[in-house]
């Protein structure tokens, strides 16, 4: 049997589900990108400035702290095409956040795909690899999008995190903080039709709410550029991957996304 079939499969087994009749009318869009060009030429870029800002002080912990850090919103700011950015966030100097990185790690799929799922730092792999999920839960993660008909070439997927942070430990608030600018203009450029917030921290850094439980399968809406987009939060693969309980509640949210894409493709 082909290899992601069975992983769909074993996926609906897992989460419960008798495996239904699914075809998505999914289209891939064209590779020109027509809104992404006009957004970035329509905002009003400041002028990227060199000169150390005000140092973010990221704990008494932290040994580079007395290293300032530059304010990420205006290096994100000038960047005007998704390949700036990337070169942007790879010269960036995060301090400790990406101190221990082996390099930076910035998108993987399509460019052009309607949904923009955001997750939360890369993983050893991904570290090793330069691409977000790409490591088990990375693998958890495509089958579940599969399984709604959401194959690679229509997702576009990348995280809060550029850096995997040392020892893969959970991000502080004010962490988050300094590195806020660079998603929000990666969202901005992209200019996805729908985000999937993948677990807590993609959670709170992009709508401020905290509680993936509380807040899962309810649409949010994160505004960049002047456009509303709707986001919704799902748990992180590797909550399902620990408690396969909550498979049950994922495979709503993700039903939920279908059909929420199944009514913006019916949009004349
Ligand atoms: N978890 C994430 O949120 N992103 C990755 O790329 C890998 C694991």
């Amino acid at each position: 049997m082909d290899k992601a079939l069975k992983s769909v499969l074993d996926w609906w087994d897992a989460a419960g589900v008798d495996a239904p009749n699914i075809t998505l009318p999914l289209k891939t869009k064209p590779t020109t990108h027509t809104q992404t060009k006009s957004l970035s030429q329509t905002t009003n870029v400041p002028p990227s400035s060199n000169k150390p800002k005000t140092p973010i002080k990221l704990g008494p912990e932290n040994p580079l702290s007395a290293t300032p850090i530059l304010d990420a919103a205006p290096i994100a700011a000038s960047a005007k095409t998704l390949a700036e950015l990337r070169i942007a966030i790879s010269k960036y100097d995060a301090g400790i956040l990406s101190s221990r990185a082996r390099q930076c790690v910035f998108a993987r799929g399509n460019p052009e795909a309607d949904v923009m799922i955001i997750g939360e730092a890369p993983g050893k792999d991904e570290d090793i690899a330069g691409q977000p999920f790409v490591g088990r839960e990375g693998q958890f993660l495509d089958s579940m999008m599969a399984s709604i008909g959401l194959t690679d070439e229509l997702v576009y997927m990348t995280t809060i995190f550029n850096w995997r942070l040392p020892q893969s430990r959970n991000p502080k608030l004010e962490e988050i903080d300094v590195c806020r600018p660079f998603i929000k203009r990666h969202i901005e450029l992209k200019s996805p039709k729908v985000i999937l917030l993948v677990g807590a921290v993609s959670l709170t850094a992009l709508t401020g709410l905290t509680g993936v439980m509380q807040n899962r399968g309810q649409w949010q809406t994160i505004e960049v550029g002047g456009t509303d987009i709707p986001a919704l939060p799902i748990y992180h693969p590797s909550l399902l991957l620990k408690q396969p309980a909550l498979k049950k509640d994922a495979w709503r949210d993700l039903l939920e996304l279908r059909s929420k894409l199944l009514a913006l493709n019916d949009m004349p």
